[in-house]
């Protein structure tokens, strides 16, 4: 059990819970301890695959919030007070929480018929109550993360207590949240719970302030300073960037089994990048025209352009190999 790599997340307070004040708040609270009833017969203690899950279902709710409040203040001609920047925000917060636990577990065949069949019943149901009510929708928003709260936090007791395995996080982990390189899942679960928590106090205000309920709420009748900026995630533009990656690899060769005719001179295609990486040892990489010399080793790759003369030289004992590809992968 290694819990030494927490890294600085926001405190979270896990106790807060909304008490239902009238018809609308009852009526959220009721969907959703029916809801975490489903979630809770259906999956029991498999944390990873219910996370996937129920991470689908959870970014849906600020994309429909954005639609609507975008809509409504177009027809209104009126500002939207940062609810619409906060909601999208949610929405790609959740589904990168999606996205990460992807990386640890994968669902079932029959996992991924339930997303499709959930996301088209919740879509049109949340869509349609939010219509008729924006504060119950925020509100029952606001109950479903108090319950992914609880669900986090059963779900660090279960991989502190050995029954879950704390893998290493994935790399999109790493990147979105900034965490060290040696942290794990327990981390990870650490910093999406806090994402939740805070998920749930801003829905949980949104409602207030439809209901203009701030006074009674225990929450700030002032979000807007508070609004969701995320400040320690990374931009989803740069994690979600496609990795360029080779088309073609070849074997790994060494002094002698290098092939002849990459010790003469000789190039690639016209639209072929190549990357020649020596694993050990030291290989002498010459271009012509102009001429030049490198000596590769394992920390120093050797970039061929389209059509770019070379030869190389194994310098003593070498393992190599050369990687192809359809486009620059320095510009990467
Ligand atoms: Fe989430
Ligand atoms: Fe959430």
């Amino acid at each position: 059990m290694t819990q030494a790599n927490t890294p600085t997340i926001p405190a979270v307070d896990l106790t807060v819970h909304h008490q239902p004040g009238d018809l609308s708040d009852r009526f959220a609270l009721s969907v959703t301890k029916l809801l975490r009833w489903c979630a809770d017969t259906f999956f029991a203690k498999r944390y990873g695959h219910r996370a996937i899950v129920l991470e689908t279902v959870a970014a849906v709710p600020g994309m429909v919030g954005a639609t609507l409040t975008h809509l409504r203040c177009l027809r209104k001609l009126e500002a939207d007070r940062g609810w619409i920047r906060t909601l999208m925000e949610e929405a790609e917060n959740e589904r990168m929480h999606l996205m990460t636990f992807v990386a640890v577990a994968q669902p079932t065949l029959f996992e991924r018929w339930l997303i499709l069949l959930v996301q088209w019943l919740f879509y049109i149901g949340f869509f349609v109550l939010y219509l008729f009510s924006a504060r119950t929708a925020h509100r029952l928003v606001g109950y479903f993360e108090e319950e992914a709260v609880i669900s986090y936090t059963h779900y660090l007791n279960e991989i502190d207590a050995g029954r879950s395995a704390n893998v290493p996080a994935p790399a999109i982990a790493l990147q979105y949240w900034g965490l060290p390189a040696n942290a794990t899942l327990r981390d990870v679960v650490l910093v999406v719970r806090a994402d939740e928590a805070h998920h749930r106090d801003v829905n949980h205000g949104f409602a207030a302030q439809l209901g203009d309920q701030a006074a009674n709420s225990g929450l700030s009748p002032d979000l807007n300073s508070d609004l969701a900026p995320y400040p320690w995630h990374a931009s989803t533009l740069e994690i979600e960037k496609p990795a360029v990656t080779p088309y073609r690899k070849t074997a790994d060769f060494n002094e002698t089994t290098l092939p002849a005719a990459l010790k003469r001179r000789h190039n690639t295609a016209s639209d072929v990048w190549g990357v020649i990486r020596v694993k050990q040892g030291q290989l002498k990489l010459t271009f012509l025209e102009p001429h030049s010399e490198q000596v590769l080793d394992a920390s120093n790759p050797g970039y061929l352009a389209p059509q770019q003369d070379h030869f190389v030289e194994p310098l003593g004992k070498v393992s190599v190999c050369v990687e192809f590809y359809h486009s620059d992968p320095r510009a990467a």
